[in-house]
């Protein structure tokens, strides 16, 4: 049988990684792990606390003593805060809101990227954030940075944010998106950025079953060509 590879995925806000990755990981029997939700999970355990998001000494000794974990039920990654599935929590606009500045802090990228490292340990994982091709998994097998316009990316989280019940218009969520994107490429630690051994793909005119076969088949090259 062939090995299990790694497949580090980045981008961009709402470029289609978590929906690509997931279906990725369904067709070829990898595990997914979606970072985003872990920095949602801190950023939700640093407001529940009533910590000053603004504050990265409270912020990191806030979240010192709490426990994110991930698991997986059905297929589908559930993410824990101290034991409890928060999962459903993790999209508010508040959480959109204050997480660029949590995520931004040194301490704090140090504490996931650790964790992600470890789940990595594995194998046969694919995982999508900002920093995992550069930072997280350097040594990737296969690192893919996915991009879209920002206008259709903005379509897309809309049309989630509406199918969750959110009521929320097309102007805000392109604004939070843009905000978001500038903040996580602008910071020193873990920026988003292309890893340079990264291929890239524009999803903007591809559908999600394109984007999954394209970076399958670079797999199957991959392993075709060991
Ligand atoms: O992928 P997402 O939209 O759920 O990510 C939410 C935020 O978390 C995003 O604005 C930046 C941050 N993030 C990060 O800094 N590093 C990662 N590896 C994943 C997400």
């Amino acid at each position: 049988m062939k090995r299990k590879i790694t497949i580090a995925i980045d981008g961009p806000a709402a470029s289609g990684k978590s929906t690509t990755a997931k279906r990725l990981a369904q067709k070829l029997a990898y595990i997914y792990v979606d970072t985003g939700a872990m920095y949602r999970a801190a950023t939700l355990a640093v407001l529940r606390s009533n910590v000053d998001a603004q504050d990265e000494t409270a912020v990191v000794s806030c979240l010192q003593d709490m426990n994110i974990s991930i698991e997986l039920l059905d297929g589908e990654q559930r993410t824990y805060l101290n034991g409890e599935d928060v999962s459903i929590l993790l999209r508010s606009p508040q959480i959109n809101r204050a997480i660029s500045a949590i995520s931004s802090y040194p301490q704090v990228r140090e504490m996931m990227v650790r964790q992600q490292q470890e789940l990595a340990k594995m194998g046969g994982v694919i995982m999508d954030g900002r920093d995992i091709g550069t930072v997280v998994l350097p040594q990737a097998d296969l690192k893919i940075f996915m991009k879209a316009d920002l206008q259709e990316r903005a379509k897309r989280r809309l049309a989630e944010m509406e199918t969750a019940g959110e009521n929320i218009n097309f102007k805000a969520v392109m604004e939070d998106i843009q905000r978001r994107d500038e903040l996580d490429a602008s910071r020193s630690a873990g920026p988003l950025k292309k890893a340079a051994d990264a291929r890239e793909i524009d999803t903007s005119d591809l559908t999600i079953n394109q984007q999954v076969d394209r970076i399958a088949q670079w797999a199957a090259e991959l392993l075709y060509n060991e």
